[in-house]
């Protein structure tokens, strides 16, 4: 019997073995990025051929042509403009296609514009856009510390939707049975703001509407003055570092050195730039965001009431770059700065 053994028997189903035990693994040549500073062995392991598909599937509108300047100001040519008024005429028209093109490609500017006239504010949408256009032009000019020159446009969070696809409301929680397992307190649910984690459903409450400490970690080994956070709070942090890992495709590395999630000085760049970008996610949705509750209908609103808000998904949808890191704000003056 023994005699019969071989070996090559075993071969296909050897390979076969082989065969499921690469399958979850990727091809090389793989790129690697040191990210971190010199000696904090943070090196970033990427795809080329997976980012090379992630470019793919973003789509950036070609820029609408530059317009010669017409002279005049839309001030001087038109009644109702509060915000634009020291624009040319040429591009101010020129901006008005810009953003029917990212919000209302399919509307037009009947989205935002009345019967009554171009000057009239009877749409809610115009009333919208107005403070849209507000925004944007102070992420451009204040967020700089995050947004960088490549800034932002309507296209980064609408990308030709009328509602940007990613934002949040409050939520009133699972429905649950009655006695003490009915606060759960955010806990044991599949929560898809937080990857699908069992994490608390909304860290957006606390940390990007208002203004809870994110910080988490003891300095001391003891209680020594100073509160410890309760477990339940450390939950929201890691819930709001769930989804900023989930919004930007990227892991935890990325930002932090595993062996000291608070350290700052063993933390990568990006990690400051992400501060930055909570600080700003906060300001839009407490000065302009959230005030919409009252101009937008109620069929926009959330279950309690409030105005669909902006969170890192917004605009990052899953890049670490929203758009790749397209800069499309260079062909569009008028959303950069006041006037
Ligand atoms: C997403 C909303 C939106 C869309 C779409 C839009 N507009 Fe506007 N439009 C506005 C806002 C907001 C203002 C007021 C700007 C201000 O107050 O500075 C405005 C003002 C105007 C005015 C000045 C009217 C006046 O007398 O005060 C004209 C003209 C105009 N738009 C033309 C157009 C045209 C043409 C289109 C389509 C190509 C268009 N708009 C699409 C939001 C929009
Ligand atoms: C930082 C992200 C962001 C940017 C940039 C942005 N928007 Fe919005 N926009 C939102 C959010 C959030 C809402 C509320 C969404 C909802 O109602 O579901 C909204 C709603 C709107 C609406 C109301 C749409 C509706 O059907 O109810 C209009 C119109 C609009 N935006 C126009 C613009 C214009 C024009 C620009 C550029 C000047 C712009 N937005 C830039 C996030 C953004
Ligand atoms: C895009 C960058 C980024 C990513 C990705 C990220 N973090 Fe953070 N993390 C931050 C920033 C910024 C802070 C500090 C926030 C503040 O102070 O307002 C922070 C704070 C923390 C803290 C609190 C530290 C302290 O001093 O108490 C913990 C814990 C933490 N992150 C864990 C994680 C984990 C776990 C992941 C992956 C699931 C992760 N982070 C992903 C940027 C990031
Ligand atoms: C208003 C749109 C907007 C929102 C909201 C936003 N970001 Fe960004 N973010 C940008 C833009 C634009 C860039 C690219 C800047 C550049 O090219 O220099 C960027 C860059 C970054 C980077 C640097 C990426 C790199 O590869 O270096 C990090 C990290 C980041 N954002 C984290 C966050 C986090 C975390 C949140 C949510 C708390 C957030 N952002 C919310 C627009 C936004």
């Amino acid at each position: 019997m023994n005699s019969k053994f071989k070996v090559s028997r075993f071969v296909p189903a050897l390979s076969l073995l082989l065969v499921v035990f690469i399958a979850g693994c990727e091809r090389p040549p793989m790129d690697s990025v040191q990210q971190g500073f010199r000696g904090t062995g943070m090196v970033a392991v990427s795809n080329p051929r997976l980012a090379a598909e992630l470019m793919a599937g973003v789509s950036v509108p070609d820029p609408i042509p530059a317009v010669p300047p017409s002279g005049t100001t839309a001030s001087e040519v038109y009644e109702n403009v509060q915000v634009l008024g020291a624009l040319d005429v040429s591009e101010f028209n020129r901006f008005m296609t810009a953003i029917t093109q990212w919000v209302s490609p399919d509307e037009g500017c009947n989205y935002c514009h009345a019967a009554t006239g171009f000057a009239s504010d009877d749409l809610y949408t115009k009333v919208v856009a107005r403070r849209m256009i507000e925004m944007t032009r102070q992420i451009n000019s204040d967020w700089t510390d995050h947004v960088g020159t490549t800034g932002v446009t309507c296209y980064t969070c609408h990308e030709g939707n009328n509602a940007p696809l990613n934002v949040w409301v409050q939520n009133p929680g699972p429905r649950r049975a009655g006695g003490f397992t009915a606060d759960s307190a955010g806990q044991n649910t599949v929560a898809p703001e937080a990857a699908l984690s069992s994490l608390p459903y909304d860290p957006f409450s606390p940390f990007l509407l208002g203004d809870t400490e994110i910080r988490v970690l003891a300095s001391q080994p003891l209680p020594q003055g100073a509160p410890v956070p309760a477990i339940k709070q450390t939950e929201e942090t890691y819930a709001l570092m769930m989804h900023m890992s989930d919004s930007l495709g990227v892991n935890c590395t990325f930002c932090h050195n595993s062996r000291a999630f608070s350290n700052w000085q063993e933390s990568s760049p990006a990690r400051v730039t992400a501060w930055h970008g909570i600080r700003m996610a906060r300001e839009l949705n407490t000065s302009y965001v959230a005030p919409l509750s009252t101009t937008l209908p109620a069929a926009r609103l959330g279950p309690m009431g409030d105005a669909p808000k902006v969170n890192c998904a917004t605009c990052h949808q899953g890049l670490n770059k929203p758009l790749m890191g397209a800069n499309m704000l260079q062909y569009h003056p008028a959303l950069v700065g006041g006037d």
